[in-house]
């Protein structure tokens, strides 16, 4: 009698267990699996075309953490993403840009001609190779994946005020379609943001007569006048790689 109430006590206790493996075990299995995927650092898919956005509405995700950028996106601050169309994306300058339309984009600007095999590459890895120097930014619309404005801020650094930053906007254009919708001003506004968090005491730029009120309506005033000497017979351009230093 006592063998048969002690085989029953001990069946009980093994189907308990089974039921509690069952019901705990399993889904604890299933939820911890996408956990430890992450934290190997394995990166979620993205569909092509896609950018997932933090909470802040700063762009992340595999698309972007794939592409060669000029500076690391994070120097973006993130409240410069707000109010930008959903289809529109703002990110430092990709090495593959050209694809996206950049030299066609610039040609709105000054005479920006397709450049020779591999020299846009060669510039942008120059470029590169200056941190915290030059801030390329550009707007892309993701629907036709076209550069449709960009700006750069180049950082400059100085022996007077006491070793100060002065920071150069340059380069600031709107393609045709797209002028009119606040883009040259947002550029603008990213590019104050950038130089104030590398350090610049001020921010200047040259610019036409025509384009002074756009410049006034993003906060700039003016001050002094431009000198410009174009070379008749420059030499050919140098880099690092072609120098004998
Ligand atoms: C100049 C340029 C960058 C402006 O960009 P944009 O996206 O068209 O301008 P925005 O929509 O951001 O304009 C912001 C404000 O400036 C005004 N503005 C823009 N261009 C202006 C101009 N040439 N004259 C007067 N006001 C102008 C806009 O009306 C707007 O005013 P609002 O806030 O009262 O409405 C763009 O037109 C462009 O790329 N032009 C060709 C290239 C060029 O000249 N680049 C500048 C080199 S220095």
């Amino acid at each position: 009698m006592n063998t048969a109430r002690g085989t029953c006590t001990i069946a009980l206790a093994l189907f308990t267990l089974f039921l509690t493996v069952i019901l705990v075990g399993i889904p604890t299995i299933i939820l911890a699996v996408p956990v430890l995927g992450n934290s190997s650092g394995r990166l979620e898919f993205t569909p092509p075309g896609s950018v997932n956005r933090s909470c802040s509405g700063a762009p992340q995700g595999p698309r972007l953490a794939k592409m060669q950028l000029l500076f690391e996106p994070t120097t973006i601050p993130s409240h410069c993403h707000a109010q930008l169309e959903s289809d529109l994306l703002l990110r430092p300058l990709a090495a593959d840009d050209d694809a996206r339309g950049h030299l066609e984009l610039l040609s709105v600007l000054t005479v920006a001609p397709n450049l020779a095999d591999g020299k846009y590459r060669e510039t942008f890895d120059l470029l590169r190779a200056c941190p915290t120097t030059y801030f390329t930014i550009v707007i892309v619309q993701k629907s036709t994946d076209k550069v449709v404005a960009c700006g750069t801020i180049f950082v400059e650094r100085k022996f007077v005020r006491s070793a100060g930053l002065v920071g150069h906007i340059e380069d600031i254009a709107v393609s045709k379609t797209m002028q009119g919708r606040k883009l040259g001003l947002k550029i603008i506004n990213t590019l104050e943001e950038i130089g104030r968090g590398q350090g610049c005491y001020k921010i200047i730029l040259d610019c036409s007569k025509d384009n002074i009120p756009f410049y006034e309506k993003c906060g700039f005033k003016h001050k002094e006048f431009q000198m410009v000497r174009y070379m008749a017979d420059p030499g050919p351009s140098r880099s690092p790689t072609s120098s004998r230093l």
